[in-house]
């Protein structure tokens, strides 16, 4: 998978990329992450990006005149244009459905906002996909952007050395359940002993201790999660409750 990311700041960037998982990947070629610095379409002697809002108010509006040239010579650097992803808090919240989706394009253009945001005529222009990552304000799209790329790649075959634990994760396969609780070694440790189903070697009970784990864990902490079909096998095996 190839992901070109458009940002005022490649630099914030440069630490996630070339630790662990991320480098390995791009080592191994898994993934190609370009990073594009939007003051490169600049024309300007002081490569000028923003410009107060019309109308007034706070801040600085990402200009329109360098956003599309940007994002179409980036698309343009590949037969496939990507899919465009821009990151903003108006976007719709990402979750796991919506990072499986973003995982099936063989690339992805990732456009980064920072200041008060982006000229409105960027997404009438352009149409991305845009996506926020929660109900709160970051400085900027480049946290987001990187919290995206971080879930996408997991997904990206070959990027684990075990693709199943993939789907025993939280949120992952078609149930998408928390994750059941997980012990190693010690056996005891200040009184707390692992549960004996785990060590009992029967992979029938286990297998079904972690499934009731599962929806008990994710009825009290998210009940949102269970739609109607786990709600009614939980009334089963809780007595109707
Ligand atoms: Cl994608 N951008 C910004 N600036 N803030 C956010 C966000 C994105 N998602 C949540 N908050």
């Amino acid at each position: 998978m190839r992901i070109d990311v458009i940002t005022l700041f490649p630099d914030i960037f440069q630490g996630y990329l070339s630790e662990s998982m991320l480098k390995r990947a791009i080592e191994r070629g898994v993934v190609e992450i370009h990073l594009h610095n939007l003051r490169d379409w600049a024309p300007d002697k002081h490569k000028t990006v923003d410009d107060p809002p019309y109308g007034g108010g706070p801040g600085m509006i990402l200009r329109v005149d360098r956003m599309v040239p940007c994002v179409e010579d980036v698309q343009a650097k590949c037969p496939d244009p990507g899919h465009l992803v821009m990151l903003t808090p108006q976007g719709r919240r990402l979750n796991q459905a919506i990072v499986e989706e973003l995982a099936r394009f063989p690339r992805l253009v990732l456009l980064c906002g920072r200041y008060e945001g982006f000229d409105e005529r960027v997404r009438l222009i352009l149409r991305p996909d845009e996506i926020s990552i929660g109900d709160y304000v970051l400085n900027g799209g480049e946290v987001a952007a990187m919290v995206v790329i971080d879930a996408v790649v997991r997904l990206v075959p070959g990027f684990l050395g075990d693709e199943a634990s993939n789907r025993e994760e939280s949120f992952s396969g078609p149930d998408r359940l928390l994750e059941y609780p997980q012990y190693t070694r010690p056996r005891e440790y200040r009184g707390f002993r692992v549960p004996e189903v785990l060590l009992s070697g029967n992979h029938q009970a286990v297998a079904q201790w972690r499934l009731q784990k599962r929806i008990e864990r994710t009825r009290r902490r998210r009940a949102e999660l269970l739609g109607g079909g786990w709600r009614s096998i939980w009334a089963e095996e809780s007595g109707g409750g």
